[in-house]
């Protein structure tokens, strides 16, 4: 049993149906394996438990773990490489650098600094696209359950229009990620994502064998792109002429329900934002990738008013780290150039999308995303140094949203002193 003692925020009631930022100055979590079984003044729970070990997190903010819906395990190494539209920058940087991956001591290191980059931006829930290599993947998932992260992940498929090396059988792709999701689906805090890169890269047959493992892995789930970049959209167009639009061929597939998660969606029709509320998919939403790859401003307002839910990726290495402040930010500016077509964001949604949101779309909602009694107690201890500039922009915050918003605009993985999941601190 732990006694935590913080300045915390989450979001429990979602801000866009209005609800408000929960903010405790001087709180007490108490936390007993690894769950919250009490939240209130720390004065309260203290003199309930006055012999309770005290972390004393005072200075800062506590918040819940933050929640990345989309971020390439192969892709750690290609993180920052501007100037190209998504098909070059595919050709030219990430393809390449994902072909190391066959090699397993490659793979192994590169899986190492992918969890350590996850971890020290506070990201303790992950949906990670995972590499075309099977050992690759199943390297990944050990380094991942090795320090603790919540990673649903799977092997990556495509039998067409990729490197050689990255391409393979639809009968291929189905033994290899039923033997992944044996090892790997639901054991500790993983679980398996059946995952076609996307379907410019995967022909109708392979989308079936993909079709057949999320049937015959229980509770599977399921990730891809969609409708990224101009380009793409009109080649798969060209690709699928039976479909009726780029949802519609994985939907034809029975691909899509309340397990799936689809990145991008920057240039979504109104039949398919129906299609997808329809399913109950989610979409992640990408703001530095969309940004660095020039893909395109995100409608967001679109997507809620059609009912569909949205949540937050950093997918690097597309996108510029793995930050979810960072993104938070991000998605802020894209809802703000969009003018009247934008949503204005404030700080409390920024959070929401980063944390709760992210976890209702990962279907755990009922244990992370907020750091409310039931909840385990999965967080991040963002302190700045004394007199960085967000110390003194917390300091001299006019409202617990404002002091929010001075994390999202100045916060970063160098403020994250502390990570835990389930109890567990990860880092710090
Ligand atoms: N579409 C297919 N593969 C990728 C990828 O690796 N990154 C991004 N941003 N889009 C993709
Ligand atoms: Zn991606």
């Amino acid at each position: 049993m732990t006694l935590f003692r913080a300045r915390v925020m989450d979001t429990p009631d979602d801000p866009f149906a209005d609800g408000a930022l929960r903010s405790d100055e001087d709180a007490g979590l108490l936390v007993v394996d690894g769950v919250i079984t009490e939240r209130a003044h720390y004065a309260t729970v203290r003199a309930d438990h006055p012999d309770e070990d005290v972390v004393d997190l005072r200075g800062g903010v506590l918040l819940p773990g933050l929640v990345d819906t989309h971020v390439h395990f192969p892709q750690v190494r290609v993180i920052g490489a501007l100037g190209m539209p998504l098909l070059e920058w595919l050709e030219r940087c990430a393809l390449p650098e994902e072909c190391h991956l066959e090699d397993p001591a490659y793979a192994r290191d590169v899986a190492a600094e992918f969890v350590f980059g996850l971890a020290s931006a506070g990201t303790t829930t992950a949906l990670v696209f995972g590499s075309h290599f099977a050992s690759a993947v199943d390297l990944l998932f050990a380094e991942s359950a090795r320090v603790g992260l919540r990673v649903t992940s799977g092997l990556v498929v495509s039998d067409r229009g990729l490197p050689d090396p990255l391409l393979t059988t639809p009968e291929r792709a189905y033994d290899e990620a039923i033997a992944l999701a044996e090892r790997w689906h639901d054991v500790g805090r993983s679980r398996y994502a059946v995952t076609p890169r996307f379907s410019f890269s995967a022909g109708e047959d392979l989308l079936d064998a993909c079709a057949a493992v999320a049937k015959d892995v229980p509770d599977a789930w399921f990730t891809s792109h969609v409708n990224e970049n101009p380009a793409e959209v009109a080649e798969v167009a060209r690709l699928f002429a039976e479909a009726e639009h780029y949802v519609d061929t994985y939907a034809r597939h029975g691909l899509l329900d309340e397990r799936s998660v689809l990145a991008h969606n920057v240039h979504a029709t109104d039949a398919e934002l129906a299609v997808l509320a329809g399913h109950g998919a989610s979409v992640s939403h990408c703001p530095t990738s969309n940004a660095a790859l020039g893909s395109g401003l995100f409608p967001l307002r679109r997507h809620l008013d059609h009912g569909v839910r949205v949540a937050l990726g950093s997918d690097v290495g597309a996108g510029t780290g793995f930050s979810l402040l960072k993104e938070g930010l991000q998605a802020y500016f894209m809802q703000s150039l969009l003018g009247d077509a934008g949503l204005p964001l404030t700080s409390t949604h920024l959070l929401h999308l980063a944390t709760r949101a992210g976890a209702l779309a990962l279907g755990l909602g009922e244990t992370v995303g907020d750091l409310g009694v039931g909840k385990e107690f999965d967080a991040v201890w963002v302190r700045p140094l004394d007199d960085d500039p967000l110390d003194v922009g917390l300091r001299h915050a006019k409202s617990p949203e404002d002091a929010l918003a001075k994390v999202f605009a100045l916060g970063g993985d160098s403020d994250v002193a502390g990570v835990w999941v389930a109890g567990d601190r990860i880092k710090g």
